[in-house]
């Protein structure tokens, strides 16, 4: 297995590659790569940890030799939100970051499967379905939003306030990954009542976790160490899945034949060519389903945002 994490210097990039050096099968390599200078640096640094992952470093004119070959490709460049800042003010820089990087992808591995973690992702997993159909190679089972931060988030919130064992609570979310998008269904918490003001609160609070990191660190960017842990889990997944395990997670994928949005987190069995299968996301409670409506336009500007971005 092949893994190339994109914007590997950064904060996300470089909690996200340790995780992977540490936790990829035996046998596989990971190519890091980023414009920064310092990427072969953060390459020597993690190689000395003594696992079967081979670690390489690629700097801003080596995109090609990253990618070549590659099973999994993960997206983390760009910038990230200072306070005061909604995901969508970041789309100007990472828009373009994000096409750049894909039309790599679409020359060096079109059968890559993709996740994209740089902000707006309700926004830049278009930008990337657009890049890749121009080139003529979209698959659109191989590209995912990668959504895991809200889930484990959700599941961290719901253990602490109900003095529960975090690895035995698990919290659907689907929707999108800003903001109201983003939709917790603690109805279907298995074992858990909720009231109804703690349904509200946590919603709320797992909408604005992102928000609490910025707000957090104060001008020192968003969620990384975080992050990083979320994205390595979404990606072990699916190098489980590639190796034949039965695997679910809630990722953002283009699902057309649903009545949602283009694109929209749903549970999603994996396999060996990325989506096995969108699962339904089951009956929704009233606030959930209120919430959900009050969302969808919303939502469903911002998938346009990117569409209209690529077609110029
Ligand atoms: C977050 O949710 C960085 O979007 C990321 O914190």
């Amino acid at each position: 297995m092949k893994v190339a994490v994109l914007g590997a210097a950064g904060g996300i990039g470089q909690a996200l590659s340790l995780l992977l050096k540490t936790q990829l099968p035996a046998g596989s390599s990971l190519a890091l790569y980023d414009v920064a200078p310092v990427v072969p640096g953060v390459a020597v640094d993690l190689s000395h940890i003594p696992t079967g992952v081979t670690v390489t470093g690629h700097g801003k004119d080596d995109l090609a030799e990253a990618l070549t070959g590659c099973d999994i490709v993960l997206i983390p460049a760009g910038v990230p939100r200072k306070p005061g800042m909604d995901r969508s003010d970041l789309f100007n820089i990472n828009a373009g970051i994000v096409k750049a990087l894909v039309e790599g992808i679409a020359d060096h591995c079109p059968k890559a499967c993709i996740g994209i973690i740089t902000n707006p992702v309700n926004t830049t997993v278009a930008i990337a379905a657009e890049t890749l159909k121009a080139k003529g190679v979209y698959d659109k089972n191989k590209l995912f939003g990668v959504t895991t931060l809200d889930v484990i988030r959700a599941e961290t919130f719901v253990a602490d306030l109900k003095g529960l064992d975090v690895a035995s609570v698990h919290v659907p979310v689907i929707g999108g990954h800003s903001g109201t998008t983003i939709l917790p269904l603690l109805s279907q918490v298995e074992g858990v009542s909720f009231s109804d003001d703690e349904v509200a609160s946590l919603t709320t609070r797992i909408q604005n976790a992102g928000t609490e990191v910025v707000e957090a660190k104060a001008g020192g960017g968003s969620a990384t160490l975080s992050m990083g842990q979320a994205a390595a889990r979404f990606c072990l997944s699916l190098v489980a899945a590639m190796n034949g395990d039965n695997v679910v997670e809630y990722t953002y994928v283009q699902t057309d034949d649903r009545d949602d949005a283009a694109f929209f987190s749903h549970p999603v069995r994996l396999g060996k060519n990325g989506v096995e299968e969108i699962l339904s996301y089951g009956e929704l409670s009233a606030f959930e389903q209120k919430a959900k409506e009050d969302m969808l336009e919303g939502l469903r500007g911002d998938i346009k945002l990117g569409v209209d971005f690529v077609a110029g």
